[in-house]
């Protein structure tokens, strides 16, 4: 496709900002002004794409509120990655009946991965009927137009087109604080993991423009932010829809070379396209994080390639060797899938020992879930759900094992925090991060927030650690 073709045409991004405008004009007249809610399900990307949504609800003069029984607009920003997710959603929007009922003005909308299955949107406008508006993630530009269709009396809308997926450029958007800010560098995926719904309901990959990112981040920057996370499906095949000769170590060094004091972080990266360009660019720029997700999800070759992942075990402890080389303070964090189709006792095993060999600092762990329309949910899966979560419990067991003696390793030295807010566990005030993105729990004064500092390690435990103020 031409990349006219990609971007969302500038003439229709200012029909919705004048949307915004006269929607803004009409709420300034009202006694008060209107109360918005977006709560948000899933991903960075769903949390990157919610800012978006409260950006434009900003410029149609909303304020915002947590409280979802004085809110004039809710939306619900959904995720399909696994029927536990969406079972929480649905649970959650039928109980919006009691909201509604008692103001019934009320405009309740879904958005996101869950609402660009076809099958989820048709339940939703058949069962729920109280939802007011649905539109995936295609189109979530468009929210404005769609908003205002239905306050004009337009009954109820739903807009989930099927598409390869556009990039809008310039939408407003409300950040959830004042340090750490998403930046999406590309949308969509095209790799057909076989138990992964992202590529049917996010659209193939496109690349925003090179100057766009960094411009977005040369803004935060001189704003003061100071934890930038550049985000995508698979952030290391950034580039290769563009034809400019630019891949994603270049990215990472045109916004290393963004004048500031922040650091950089990414998520998240397919082993099978993860370079050593980008392991050397990792060591060579000042201000990107010694942090990688590095998503595994198996140990055994079989399973990887039922997966349709691409590489094998053999080649993935290679480049954990070889990033290890080059940062050796690397914070490395992986996804691991229990129990997918055919997953025998003996190939769980390989996983539990290729954690044994990495040894991450932290791992997400996940039974398998079938998505409707992909490939894996049509295999055969034998093995009983009990043995599943048997092997999840001993997965789980082993990782906070480990993650317990790296995060006790670090008793003792003194790092570069950033501290990043007040703490409500009770026993310290501040939380910060590590340049790794480990969570340290410490004492001082409420002004260091926003601050980096030096923190001595004096404690750990399986997930953070605890330190003071040197
Ligand atoms: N079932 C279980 N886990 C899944 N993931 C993606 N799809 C599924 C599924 N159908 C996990 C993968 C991925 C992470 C974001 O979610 O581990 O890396
Ligand atoms: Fe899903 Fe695989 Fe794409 Fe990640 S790379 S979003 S797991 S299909």
């Amino acid at each position: 496709m031409k990349r006219t073709e990609i971007l969302v045409p500038e003439a229709e991004l200012a029909r919705q900002r004048e949307i915004c405008r006269a929607l803004a004009a009409r709420n300034a007249a009202r006694p008060t002004r209107p109360l918005a809610l977006v709560d948000t399900y899933g991903c960075q990307q769903n949390e990157a794409d919610s800012e978006r949504i409260r950006g434009m609800l900003r410029e149609m003069g909303y304020d915002f509120t947590a409280d979802e029984r004085e809110a004039d607009v809710i939306v619900i920003n959904t995720c399909a990655i696994r029927e536990h997710a969406e079972m929480r959603v649905l649970g959650n929007v039928g109980a919006l009946t009691h909201t509604k009922r008692a103001k019934p003005d009320q405009v309740i909308c879904l958005c996101g991965c869950a609402m660009q299955e076809p099958s989820r949107a048709e339940q939703i406008r058949r069962s729920f009927r109280h939802v007011d508006l649905v539109f995936g993630t295609h189109v979530l530009w468009k929210f404005p137009e769609l908003l205002a269709r239905v306050l004009e009396g337009g009954g109820r809308v739903f807009e989930t087109p099927e598409s390869d997926g556009k990039i809008a450029e310039g939408l407003p958007v409300v950040r959830s604080g004042p340090l750490k800010a998403w930046v999406s560098i590309m949308y969509g995926c095209n790799n057909f993991c076989t138990y992964c719904i992202v590529p049917y309901v996010r659209g193939r990959e496109r690349s925003r423009d090179p100057e766009r990112i960094v411009q977005e981040v040369r803004e935060l920057a001189a704003a003061g932010y100071k934890d930038i996370t550049l985000l995508g499906q698979n952030v290391n095949s950034y580039g290769k829809d563009l034809g400019l000769d630019i891949d994603f170590a270049d990215l990472l060094r045109m916004v290393n070379d963004v004048p500031g004091d922040f650091l950089i972080r990414f998520m998240t990266s397919h082993p099978k396209d993860a370079s050593q360009k980008l392991f050397e660019t990792m060591a060579a720029c000042e201000k990107v994080a010694p942090q990688l997700h590095l998503p595994v999800q198996s140990g055994n070759d079989r399973v990887l390639r039922a997966m349709n992942r691409h590489y094998d075990r053999a080649a993935y402890l290679d480049e954990v060797r070889r990033l290890r080389a080059l940062v050796p303070e690397i914070v490395l964090t992986s996804d691991i899938i229990v129990g997918f189709p055919g997953e025998t006792a003996e190939e769980f095993e390989d996983t539990l020992s290729l954690l044994e060999e990495v040894r991450y600092d932290a791992l997400f762990t996940f039974i398998f879930s079938p998505r409707p329309g992909t490939p894996a949910a049509k295999m055969p899966d034998p093995m009983p759900k009990e043995e599943k979560n048997r092997n999840f419990q001993r997965l789980v067991e082993l990782q906070n094992r480990i993650s317990a003696e790296k995060h006790a390793a670090y008793v003792g030295r003194t790092l570069r925090v950033l501290v990043d807010g007040r703490n409500d566990d009770g026993r310290h005030t501040l939380t910060a991060r590590t340049d790794g993105g480990r969570l340290v729990h410490l004492d001082g004064p409420e002004a260091a927030i926003g601050t980096w500092q030096r923190a001595e390690i004096t404690g750990a435990s399986t997930w953070a650690l605890f330190g003071r103020l040197v």
